[in-house]
């Protein structure tokens, strides 16, 4: 006898018919590194595929994006001058401003997210301001994060992700927001961000490597769950419009617990080190490339609305 779930198995059109997920390009997010200069379209060394863009060159980007369906990307910035207020993070001509007015000059419907933080910024690497023996302060740091953020929003950034995890920076960000006027910016914020391993390409990609320590005593320990319910709660208290969970992979039952818990917009970060594993054994022959799509639906699956991938415009092969 045939068991009952296999029947639905047998036809394409029941299978089909019955599937319970499935990935769109509208929840697809690509993410895009900026640097200063001219002329600059080149492969990084760490995430293979993926390219440093002087905003000269953005164009060919952007148009390539939109001809694939995708509606959103996620801008990083690496700029020139790097110092122990992170300046750059929020002048007016810094590079992210500068690529915001250019996407958006380019591309008025694309939908620009920046995100927010110092760690680019600063020479020492870090995501906020330190005290004299090397500790990040959080409270000192909340003002630049919300200046940052305004920045943004006057360069036509439509959505902030704040990426830094100092407490109190959502209200901080929101607040800043609404005064400066930008009260329909949302924020999506990185509230379950651990300090994860998994960031390695990007950090070579970012040149946001601190410069000694680490990032432990602000992102998140792996080994936790209740942990990461609690920053959500209070991010989501604070005003954030979407909560993210950083990395995706690994942390699929971060996920699923916040989506059980929480009736809010979920997005995940399917970061860097994600994208380089499977990506490399694609490359190399070890996996069909059919495990990229399989991954992402994993993300999607455990209940992300929102997926920032590497890896968007190669979904678009099986969407
Ligand atoms: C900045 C930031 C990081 C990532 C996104 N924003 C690096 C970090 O926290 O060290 C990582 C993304 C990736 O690995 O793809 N704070």
């Amino acid at each position: 006898m045939i068991k009952r779930p296999r029947r639905l198995r047998g036809n394409i059109a029941i299978r089909e018919m019955v599937r319970e997920t499935s990935l769109e390009k509208r929840n697809l997010v690509y993410p895009i590194f900026v640097v200063e200069g001219n002329n600059v379209k080149e492969e990084i060394s760490s995430l293979k595929g993926i390219f440093h863009y002087s905003i000269d060159r953005l164009e060919e980007e952007i148009k390539e994006l939109m001809d694939l369906g995708i509606q959103s990307i996620i801008l990083f910035g690496i700029p020139n001058e790097k110092d122990a207020y992170g300046k750059e993070a929020y002048s007016e001509k810094g590079i992210v401003q500068q690529a915001i007015r250019k996407v958006k000059e380019l591309a008025p419907r694309m939908y620009v997210i920046t995100d927010v933080c110092m760690c680019q910024f600063t020479d020492h690497g870090h995501c906020g301001i330190l005290d004299q023996c090397g500790h990040v302060q959080n409270d000192v740091t909340l003002p630049f994060l919300a200046r940052i953020a305004i920045s943004h929003a006057q360069a036509g950034a439509d959505m902030v992700a704040p990426s830094d995890m100092m407490d109190g920076r959502v209200a901080a960000i929101r607040t800043g927001l609404d005064e400066a006027g930008f009260m329909n910016v949302p924020i999506m914020a990185y509230s379950a961000k651990y300090a994860s391993s998994f960031y390695g390409p990007f950090r070579a990609a970012a040149h946001s490597a601190p410069a000694f320590g680490d990032r432990k005593t602000y992102q998140m320990d792996i080994a936790n769950t209740d942990e990461a319910i609690r920053e959500v709660e209070l991010d989501i208290e604070e005003g954030a419009d979407i909560v993210m969970v950083k990395p995706a992979l690994s942390y699929l039952d971060i996920i699923h617990r916040v989506k059980d818990n929480f009736n809010m917009p979920i997005a995940a970060y399917n970061v860097s080190g994600e994208y380089a594993m499977i990506k490399l054994a694609v490359e190399h022959g070890l996996l069909d490339e059919k495990a990229i799509y399989e991954s992402v639906l994993s993300i999607k699956r455990a209940g992300a609305d929102i997926i920032i991938t590497y890896f968007a415009k190669e979904l678009c092969k099986w969407i």
